[in-house]
């Protein structure tokens, strides 16, 4: 054990001051090296911008937006030309689309279908985020006990007899779209007028009762035409379980809101929609005769017009409501945080 002062075994300051002369040089520089440094670094150093830190934070996935919006659709009310839209901005904006055929003749998925269907989008993660669209009636995601989140709900909806008389004649002529897919009626030259006189199954008024039963849902009542059950449950879930519901007759409003309130999927959408000849190119349906004032007045007695016609208004007259908000503030928050603490 040494004690202090006690040089150790084979070290000592005679032998460090008989060094060779490069040794001691070395040793001088170095001391007055640090020296310097310590004079130095008393003195308070200059007002320097802080360092940027670069941060390496990874996002919260709890925080990530990757939501799941679902369009279910309803034939004829220019829905092609509104998706359209996602399928292009898709590629640029990073989420999916998805479409959910369905094979069997109704616009209605099986109970099994409905539960597979639910579990299996809010799960998908490599599908997020993403947008379901196909036609279908509504599914209440709420009632199955699902631990992922619950998706966002859009639509669109069209005047009852239009819708109609549209269909009709897309049977017959098909659209400008898919111009040599044949259509189920090719061929027939009756017009609506005439079916309507002669009551036939095309135009029969029961013919109407799409919108009222696609918003209440898979409920077998609610595809009882005229059934006002099913009306009041369509509005309940139009107020209550959709985001956003856009009318065909405004549907370049409808595309505007889409963009502001979810920019995730519609970013670029209106001008998209302004300027591509293609997107512009409402999918018409290339033979249309404007039904008779008698025949318009005889399916406006039918109560499945009266009813569907009322959820109609319903939608229209907050979705106008909406427009004009927009277009007071255009797009302007008109809110703000105060007295944040801490
Ligand atoms: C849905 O699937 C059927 C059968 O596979 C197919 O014939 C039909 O073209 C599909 N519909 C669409 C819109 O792709
Ligand atoms: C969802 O369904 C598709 C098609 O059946 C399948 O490929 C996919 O793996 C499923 N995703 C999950 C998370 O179950």
């Amino acid at each position: 054990m040494s004690t202090p002062g006690t040089p150790l075994p084979g070290m000592s300051w005679s032998r460090l001051l008989v060094a060779p002369r490069p040794l001691v040089v070395i040793f001088l520089a170095f001391a007055s090296f640090f020296l310097l440094l310590f004079y130095f670094r008393s003195i308070p150093p200059s007002p320097t911008p802080e360092p940027v830190v670069l941060s390496v934070a990874v996002p919260d996935p709890s925080t990530r937006y990757e939501p799941i919006l679902i369009y279910n659709r309803i034939p004829k009310t220019a829905s092609t030309t509104l998706m359209h839209l996602p399928y292009e901005l898709c590629k640029t904006l990073g989420y999916n689309v998805l479409l959910l055929n369905i094979t069997r003749p109704q616009h209605l998925l099986t109970l099994q279908d409905r539960v597979f269907f639910a579990n299996n989008i809010t799960q998908w993660q490599s599908k997020r985020p993403a947008l379901y669209h196909g036609h279908f009636g509504y599914i209440d995601f709420d009632q199955m006990g699902l631990s992922g989140p619950s998706p966002i709900y859009i639509n669109m909806i069209r005047r009852p007899l239009d819708r109609l008389v549209s269909y009709y004649y897309f049977l017959r002529y098909g659209d400008d779209f898919r111009v040599n897919k044949i259509r189920s009626r090719m061929g027939d030259k009756m017009t609506f007028d005439e079916c309507v006189e002669r009551k036939l199954g095309d135009c029969d008024p029961k013919k109407m009762w799409v919108q009222v039963p696609w918003f209440c849902g898979h409920f077998k009542k609610c595809w009882e035409p005229g059934n006002r059950w099913a009306l009041e449950q369509a509005k309940f879930n139009l107020a209550h379980k959709y985001f956003l519901v856009g009318v065909t007759e405004e549907l370049e409003t409808f595309i505007q809101l889409l963009e502001m309130t979810l920019p995730r999927f519609f970013k670029g959408a209106t001008q998209m929609f302004q300027n591509s000849d293609a997107a512009q190119h409402i999918r018409k349906t290339k033979h249309k005769d404007i039904p008779s004032e008698q025949t318009v007045n005889r399916m406006k007695e039918t109560k499945v017009w009266k009813l569907e016609n009322e959820f109609y208004e319903f939608a229209y007259s907050h979705f106008m409501a909406l427009k004009s908000e927009f277009k007071q503030t255009k797009g302007i928050g008109m809110f703000h945080y105060e007295k944040i603490r801490p």
